[in-house]
This record gives C-alpha cells, sequence and structure tokens, in this order.
C-alpha cells in the first residue's frame, strides 16, 4: 500500500499527472457513461481549446479495467484516436490533396482484434522496442535474462510488453494543443527488467496537422529502455507503400544478421538499395534487400536535439508526413511480415507491405553492443524521448 501510494505521489510529482486517484483504472467511476460526440466538448471528462477538442468514449474491458477510447479533433477536421490499452494509435485521419479525410493508418476497429492477434499495430513498445540478442544482458556486473518471444531473442518488451497492458489515462490541454497522457508502472522483474519504472507518454494534437510522442521514465534501478511509437502507416490508405517515396536523414545504418540482431557495425548506405539520403519509391530497390526493410538507420543528429528523420510521400493522394525526433535512430519496417492473415479496419486485409513502420529509437540490441549510444537509465535519471509527426499535403 504504502509503494503504492509512493508511486502515485512520485507520479504526480515528477509527471505532473493529476489522475491517480480519480483514473485508477481499477475504478469504475472512471468508465464513461455515454457515447462522446464529436462535436465542441460538453460532456464531463471532454475538452475543447481553440478549435482543438478530445472526447471520450468506452472501449471495453480488459482484465476487468475498463479501456476508453479518446478521439483528438484539431480544427482542420484531422482525426487521431488512441486507446488506453497499448497506448493504441487505432486510426489518423488526415486530408488528402482534395481535402477528403481518410485513415493512414492500420489497425482493428474494435478492441477484440488488438486483444486476439496484433503485429503492434499503433501500439507504444517497451520496456525495450526491437530486440535484445537471446534475451540476455549485463548491467553492473549482474547478468539478466528476459522473456523470449521472437525466436531466440527479446522483441518489443516481451511477452506482455507496454503494448498489452492497461495504461492510466489522463486528458491534456496546452494553449495549441489537445493530449492524452498515459502512464503505465511498469513493475521490477516484469518481463525480466530490472527496476520499477514509471512511464509516461504524452500524445498531442495541434492545430498545425502535428502529433505529438513526448516521452519520459524514471526509476528505482538501473535498467534498460528504448520506448517508440509502432504504428503502421499507408498514406493512400489502401493497396501497398511500394509505391511511396522515403528520404530519410541517415548516411548509415546497423546491418543485421539472418535474426535481424545488428552486427555491431556501423554501415554507410551511400549508392546501395539501402541508401534513403534522397526521396526513393520504396520499391524501387526493396528486391537486393533480404526479406525487405527492416533496419535502423544511424540519424546524422545524435545530439538529442529535434531534427527531421524521416519524409514519406504518396503521389495519388498527395499527403506527405515528416518525422522528427530527439533519438539518434529510425527502424525503417516495409511491413513484410504482413501475410494476408490479418483481416483489419473495414474487413482491409492486409498483405506483405500494406503499411510501413517507421520507430524513432535507440538502436535494436545496444544492451550488448557497447560502441551504440547508452539506453541505461538509473536512478534519479529521467528518460526523455519527443517524436513529432506532421502531415500535410503536396
Ligand atoms: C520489427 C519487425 C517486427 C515487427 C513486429 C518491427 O518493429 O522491426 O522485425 O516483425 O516490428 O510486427
Amino acid at each position: 500500500m504504502k509503494t503504492k501510494m509512493f508511486i502515485c505521489l512520485m507520479i504526480a510529482a515528477t509527471l505532473s499527472f493529476s489522475g491517480c486517484k480519480k483514473q485508477s483504472p481499477e475504478d469504475k467511476s472512471a468508465e464513461p457513461k455515454a457515447k462522446a460526440v464529436s462535436s465542441p466538448a460538453q460532456k464531463k471528462g471532454d475538452i475543447e481549446t481553440a478549435g482543438l477538442t478530445i472526447t471520450v468514449e468506452p472501449f471495453g474491458r480488459v482484465d476487468d479495467k475498463p479501456v476508453n477510447l479518446y478521439t483528438l479533433t484539431n480544427k482542420n477536421g484531422m482525426r487521431v484516436k488512441i486507446t488506453n490499452y497499448g497506448a493504441i494509435v487505432t486510426s489518423i485521419e488526415t486530408a488528402d490533396k482534395d481535402g477528403k479525410l481518410g485513415d493512414i493508418t492500420l489497425g482493428y476497429d474494435s478492441l477484440d482484434g488488438y486483444l486476439e492477434k496484433t503485429p503492434y499495430f499503433g501500439a507504444i513498445v517497451g520496456r525495450y522496442g526491437n530486440r535484445i540478442a537471446k534475451g540476455k544482458f549485463t548491467l553492473d556486473g549482474k547478468e539478466y535474462q528476459l522473456a523470449t518471444n521472437d525466436g531466440e531473442n527479446h522483441l518489443h518488451g516481451g511477452v506482455k510488453g507496454y503494448d498489452k497492458v492497461v495504461w492510466l489515462a489522463e486528458e491534456t490541454k496546452t494553449e495549441d494543443s489537445v493530449g492524452l497522457k498515459l502512464i503505465y508502472v511498469s513493475k521490477d522483474g516484469e518481463e525480466g527488467y530490472p527496476g520499477t519504472l514509471v512511464v509516461s507518454a504524452t500524445y498531442s494534437l495541434t492545430n498545425e496537422d502535428e502529433l505529438k510522442i513526448a516521452y519520459s521514465a524514471f526509476t528505482d534501478k538501473a535498467t534498460v529502455i528504448n520506448l517508440t511509437g509502432h504504428s503502421y502507416f499507408n498514406l493512400a490508405g489502401e493497396g501497398d507503400i511500394l509505391g511511396h517515396e522515403l528520404s530519410l536523414v541517415a548516411d548509415n545504418y546497423t546491418p543485421v544478421d539472418e535474426t535481424l540482431i545488428p552486427t555491431g557495425e556501423i554501415k554507410a548506405v551511400k549508392g546501395t538499395a539501402m541508401d534513403f539520403t534522397t526521396a526513393k519509391a520504396i520499391g524501387s530497390r526493396i528486391g537486393e534487400v533480404a526479406g525487405g526493410y527492416d533496419h535502423n538507420y544511424v540519424l546524422n543528429s545524435s545530439d538529442g536535439k529535434l531534427a527531421l528523420a524521416a519524409q514519406l510521400y504518396e503521389l495519388k493522394s498527395g499527403r506527405a508526413m515528416d518525422i522528427y525526433t530527439t533519438e539518434p535512430g529510425i527502424q525503417f519496417y516495409s511491413g513484410n511480415f504482413l501475410d494476408g492473415s490479418i483481416t483489419g479496419k473495414g474487413g482491409r486485409v492486409y498483405k506483405k507491405h500494406s503499411g510501413l513502420c517507421l520507430e524513432t529509437q535507440h538502436f535494436p540490441d545496444s544492451p550488448n553492443k557497447p560502441k551504440f549510444p547508452s539506453v541505461v537509465l538509473k536512478p534519479g535519471q529521467m528518460y526523455n524521448h519527443l517524436t513529432v509527426h506532421k502531415f500535410y499535403t503536396k
């Protein structure tokens, strides 16, 4: 009980979260009673500011905890839906060049799909996004064994990562954004990780058609951390992503072995099929890359300041997305493992390359690669990561 109170106070103090009591997932009174409407917010819990609204409706229950669906809308009509189960972005609707709104992410229409089978659609993955070889690492002289869930390796936080838990949620607003702050307390020993980690991810939508994700975390024991967002994008809203044009602000990438663990080498992309330093269609040289793109790119900017990392463009819809991040790397995954076995939103069958992920991150297997930027978080330190998605048409 004391520990619970301590964690709550820490969350409230450090992350300025005011919902510890009010919005505990166990608290049934936190469940919205009526379906929210997307017109200006009037219902308790709904917020409106400068043409920006956030509304809330029930989405189901997990582990006997209520799960909600939050809709963030800006003055241009751009709409983002997020659930506090897995911190999942279930849809992002943006206008195409003719002003027609369309959903540009993969996922499910209802919670059941996410509970049954998901390749991390839209979720926040952690404690360690991406792979750790054999699920093992040594920290301060002690070896840790994590859950292995990708052959012999650890992937995206293990068997029950942050994509499969119910987060605490609080609606937020600033002068120019509305948002949703999500908090999860990850226990010492969970999936094999040392230390109780208090994690916060705040999504916010602005009137400039930006979706921002601000992550922070602190721990009571030294641990490793690598949080990222796992949305699958398809700017056309249909078909495959092979015609999308991509550029990455990265002269280098980290080559991998056959189990997708980095070899430790940092290799130049220049002139190869891995080269996205100038925009090119994803499909133009994908045939030269065994299995398709599933690689960490080393961003040219590595000083922790917010910098442009990626630009994606789809000609027919005219939709474009720029990604800015404070992280040193970005995983470009071309949806290679989508194999037609998932039927998602609106009955759409997700086949190979139906969507792509651009995951801002530290490099995979960093806990075992001393030359990669450190992913160690110690007590007294704060983990901070900001990623901004800017949507527009051209
Ligand atoms: C990884 C892929 C993995 C996928 C899971 C991506 O982040 O890079 O290798 O298969 O997540 O859906």
